[in-house]
């Protein structure tokens, strides 16, 4: 089965800087060390409140990561601009309310049609891969393919909150997901909520492609090191995927 592409996201490494308003902990120093732990990609929120990472941080990461950077980003035309003008290796289209904690659902891509397509063609004609966050649902998901983006992100959120049999449920739904996005054409990617005990069954989904891990690796990286967080993610992941 392919290597699933670790993306790591570093924006809770910036909510822990702005909590004192310097410049430490410094998000491109986390990006830096990365490549080294095992992962393979550097994602980043530039939120619309900049709550965590800011313009500035963002245009640093793109200048000088070491590795290709995911910007995730609203669908907003203050957003489309800074993405075009930076031009980031790939941009994930995500839903967002300002007074949410973070990233709670997946997109209404049925609803926002329009206005998503116009952002995927002026992203992907600047060279830009593009990824739109959904729910697993299948009305999303084949609307999101008929707009022409390059991948779908499967949003996790509602299968690493779950347990019992409700966690098989949503696992099952990730799947039957996973294989529709697969047979549109379409790079699977999934992310939200996933953590040491969670990940293995999802990277076992042999359709995905890349996983975007963040709140508990930061977490976790106080208490054991950011490398060695990322690097036992990494072996988690690799485990799952060899069964
Ligand atoms: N993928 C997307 C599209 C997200 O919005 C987020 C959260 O910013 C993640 C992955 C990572 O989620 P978590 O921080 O819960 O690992």
């Amino acid at each position: 089965m392919q290597r699933i592409r670790l993306g790591v996201n570093i924006d809770h490494v910036a909510t822990l800087r702005n909590a004192r308003g310097g410049t430490h902990p410094d998000p491109l120093r986390a990006a830096r060390l990365i490549r080294g732990a095992g992962g393979d990609q550097v994602t980043a929120h530039l939120r619309e409140d900049r709550r965590h990472i800011t313009d500035a941080d963002m245009e640093r990461l793109v200048a000088s990561s070491d590795l290709p950077v995911n910007m995730e980003m609203a669908a907003t035309p203050e957003m489309l601009a800074i993405a075009l003008r930076l031009r980031p290796h790939a941009c994930c289209i995500v839903p967002e309310r300002r007074e949410e904690r973070t990233t709670e659902s997946g997109l209404n891509v049925v609803a926002q049609a329009p206005a998503l397509g116009e952002i995927i063609t002026s992203l992907r004609g600047a060279g830009i891969r593009v990824a739109l966050f959904v729910d697993p649902v299948s009305e999303h998901i084949e609307a999101a393919a008929r707009l022409g983006c390059d991948a779908v992100e499967l949003h996790t959120g509602a299968y690493a909150a779950a347990s019992g049999s409700a966690r098989q449920a949503e696992l099952q739904r990730l799947r039957e997901a996973a294989a529709l996005v697969q047979s549109l054409g379409l790079e699977c990617h999934a992310g939200h909520g996933l953590n040491y005990e969670n990940v293995g069954p999802v990277a076992a989904i042999p359709e995905i492609v890349e996983l975007n891990i963040g709140h508990f690796l930061i977490g976790e990286a106080v208490f054991v090191g950011f490398e060695a967080a990322v690097r036992h993610m990494r072996h988690l992941i690799d485990a799952a995927r060899a069964g």
